[in-house]
């Protein structure tokens, strides 16, 4: 009785944590895909970029072309205005998205429909609403954790890190970070710490690159530490 009454316990201990595994998996590269498409949306999903600047975007901003990206406005640590970019050329007047953590997802969904942001559904279909409102709300990394505010420098361990780029991303962009032609050398983009743990985590748009953010947080945050000494 006691043994049948056990093996019952097991099987349903099985099966509710395979069917999390599933979802969570699904939730992961939803999240994932969120934030390649809050990096840059229309090259994830192969579209133009739009032709005019965003509306949202300040008329005397340095890059419009690049307005109607959500780093953009909203910064590569989250925190527009009051973070990275303010000691950049990049600073507009517009708040970070980190108070947006663990709201409803649904609600933060509706916003990308909203007057100030509107983006259609030509654009950003469902989905990818989905997916972008997922990233806000459970994907947004604390990024004082990995990166030291004040000056920029990344805290992980660049000697493990070393390990984790060699196997990790040296296949693609070659010991020296020089291997892959159609971008600038993994050392100069390592200049922009932030830019480089959001696509450590979650991938680069359109491209075959890993996203690291179902790994523990110390291999992107070490690895991330090694570019800094990789030739420019
Ligand atoms: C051209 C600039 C611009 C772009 C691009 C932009 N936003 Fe925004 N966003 C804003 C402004 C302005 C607000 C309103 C801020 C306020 O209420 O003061 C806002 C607010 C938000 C908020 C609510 C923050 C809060 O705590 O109230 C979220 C979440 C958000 N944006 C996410 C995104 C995402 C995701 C993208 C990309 C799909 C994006 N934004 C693209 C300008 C922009
Ligand atoms: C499957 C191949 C592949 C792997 C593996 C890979 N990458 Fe990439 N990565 C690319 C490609 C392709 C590009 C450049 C695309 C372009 O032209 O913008 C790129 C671009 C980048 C960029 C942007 C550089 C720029 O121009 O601004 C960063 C940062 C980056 N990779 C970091 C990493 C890190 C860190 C790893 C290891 C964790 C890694 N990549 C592993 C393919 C890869």
């Amino acid at each position: 009785m006691l043994s049948r009454c056990l093996l019952a316990i097991a099987v349903a201990v099985l099966l509710l944590t395979g069917g999390n595994t599933v979802r969570a998996a699904e939730i992961e590269s939803s999240i994932a895909r969120g934030g390649r498409l809050y990096d840059n949306w229309y090259k994830e999903k192969k579209l133009d970029r739009p032709d005019k600047p965003h509306a949202a975007y300040p008329a005397d901003g340095k890059y419009p072309k690049q307005s109607w990206r959500c780093k953009e406005c909203h910064g590569w640590d989250y925190k527009g205005k009051d973070g990275a970019a303010a000691k950049t050329d990049h600073l507009v007047p517009i708040k970070g998205i980190t108070g947006a953590i663990g709201k409803d997802p649904a609600a933060i969904a509706a916003i990308f429909r909203d007057k100030t942001h509107g983006y259609g559904p030509d654009q950003l279909n469902d989905k990818d609403v989905q997916d972008l409102a997922l990233f806000v709300t459970k994907g947004q990394m604390d990024t004082a954790k990995f990166i030291d505010p004040a000056s920029g420098k990344p805290k992980g361990n660049a000697a493990k890190g070393e390990v984790y780029y060699n196997t990790l991303c040296a296949g693609c962009h070659g010991l020296d970070g020089k291997k892959v032609s159609t971008g600038v050398p993994l050392g100069q983009a390592a200049d922009n710490p932030w830019d480089m743990l959001h696509k450590a985590f979650n991938g680069l748009p359109a491209e075959a690159m890993p996203a690291l953010r179902s790994l523990d947080p110390s291999i992107a945050s070490d690895t991330v530490a090694y570019t800094q000494s990789l030739p420019k």
